[in-house]
């Protein structure tokens, strides 16, 4: 019999159709996969000679678990540099991606049964590492009028004496939402008056189209001190294989993430490490290219969506998504988004991720990580599709 938490862990809901994409892939079907999670985009040149270099050089050997002191002080300036944020070399916690980051604060932080605050649309892996802690996931509507930023007022209705964390991801995956600086200093002021650490996934940061991005950390020293800022490489700098995540973390919860890091993944890779170093210091004219061919064809996207009878679709500040409402197009065939899903894709032949993964049914999510073709032939099909 296995353990009651990994029977509480949901199946992937994207599994099932990565396998039918595939399948049909080998029937010789062109389909297009707007499913993806990761920049289409080669890391940066000037990376990876820093990488091929370190190889060469023989580096290979273990580091501090919770990374080389070189990457913890690049990642310390740019915390200073870009958010505001003063995080000292040890409080600075480098893993094998954010994910393990997460997990880490959870187990850090929540006992069995307390309870984490999480925004919905959610990115799909909180409810689960969650519940692998032992925690209950409280969701709570991130509402689409409100172009999906969650509210003080809203997070305020779910707090119980047992609430413990409160997870905030922007922008945010699956919708691209940015919470309002406003907003965050009401989110801050309610977390303190009830004593709620806040998580706050900040890995797109950088991929914001419009404003600039304000870190919730940075509001004061009172919130600095019960927030977790995530953060990592694999959006920015297209390194998501390279599996460098990173978080600045109050000293004596930094000491307790990293100790159960040392002990579940040890050090992540030390190659990647030294090429993260170049990532962070070195030239970011890269990365602004990205960004602008990202918001190109957020726009292009979103604009040829708006042309299609009974799409409404949220304008992302940010990330790589789009996540339109296609709940005008449910009939008795098509019911909720895993239904949409499939027909989209045996019928339209476009891979989407149905909403039911991020905790809405209503709609889908489309990446936009993806060729300006690739775009423009998924717009044609889903033209086709409801038309
Ligand atoms: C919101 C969000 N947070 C964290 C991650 C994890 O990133 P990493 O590759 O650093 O583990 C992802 C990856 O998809 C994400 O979308």
């Amino acid at each position: 019999m296995l353990s009651e938490r990994i029977q509480k862990m949901t199946p992937s809901a994207t599994l099932s159709l990565n396998q039918k994409a595939g399948e049909l892939t080998k029937q010789g079907i062109d389909i297009i996969n707007m499913a993806v999670g990761q920049p289409d985009f080669q890391v940066p040149e000037n990376i990876r000679l820093v990488a091929e270099k370190a190889a060469r050089e023989g580096h290979g050997k273990y580091t501090p678990a919770t990374g080389k002191i070189e990457l913890r002080q690049a990642i310390s300036g740019k915390f200073k540099r870009e958010n505001n944020l003063k995080y000292d070399v040890n409080e600075i916690v480098v893993a094998s991606g954010a994910k393990p980051i997460l997990f880490a604060t959870v187990l850090a932080l929540c006992n069995p049964g307390d309870e984490v605050i999480v925004p919905a649309p959610y990115w799909v892996t909180y409810p689960d590492d969650i519940r692998l802690c032992g925690a209950n996931p409280v969701f709570v509507e991130a509402r689409e009028e409100n172009k999906f930023a969650i509210t003080a007022d809203a997070i305020a209705e779910k707090i119980t004496d047992k609430t413990r964390l409160l997870i905030l991801n922007d922008p945010s995956n699956p919708t691209g939402a940015i919470i309002p600086k406003e907003e965050k200093e009401k989110i801050a002021e309610l977390c303190l008056k009830h004593n709620i650490w806040i998580l706050s996934d900040e890995i797109y940061e950088r991929l914001v189209f419009e404003e600039e991005y304000f870190s919730i950390a940075s509001l004061g020293e009172d919130i600095w001190n019960k927030t977790i800022t995530l953060n990592g490489l694999s959006k920015t700098y297209a390194m998501p294989g390279w599996r460098i995540g990173y978080a600045g973390i109050p000293l004596e919860l930094a000491k307790k993430i990293g100790g159960a890091l040392s002990h579940i993944t040890g050090n992540p890779n030390t190659i990647a490490q030294i090429a993260g170093i170049e990532a962070l210091n070195g030239s970011q004219d890269e990365v602004g290219k990205m960004i602008q061919i990202y918001k190109k064809r957020r726009d292009m996207f979103l604009d040829g969506l708006s042309k299609i009878e009974g799409i409404k679709c949220v304008k992302p500040g940010g990330a790589f998504y789009l996540y339109p409402n296609l709940s005008s197009h449910y009939d008795s065939n098509i019911t909720n988004s895993t239904q949409m899903a499939e027909k989209l894709l045996v019928e339209a032949h476009i891979a989407a991720v149905p909403g039911a993964a991020f905790g809405t049914d209503e709609h889908v999510r489309l990446s936009f990580a993806t060729s300006e073709e690739k775009i423009n032939e998924c717009l044609i099909r889903l033209e086709k599709f409801f038309g």
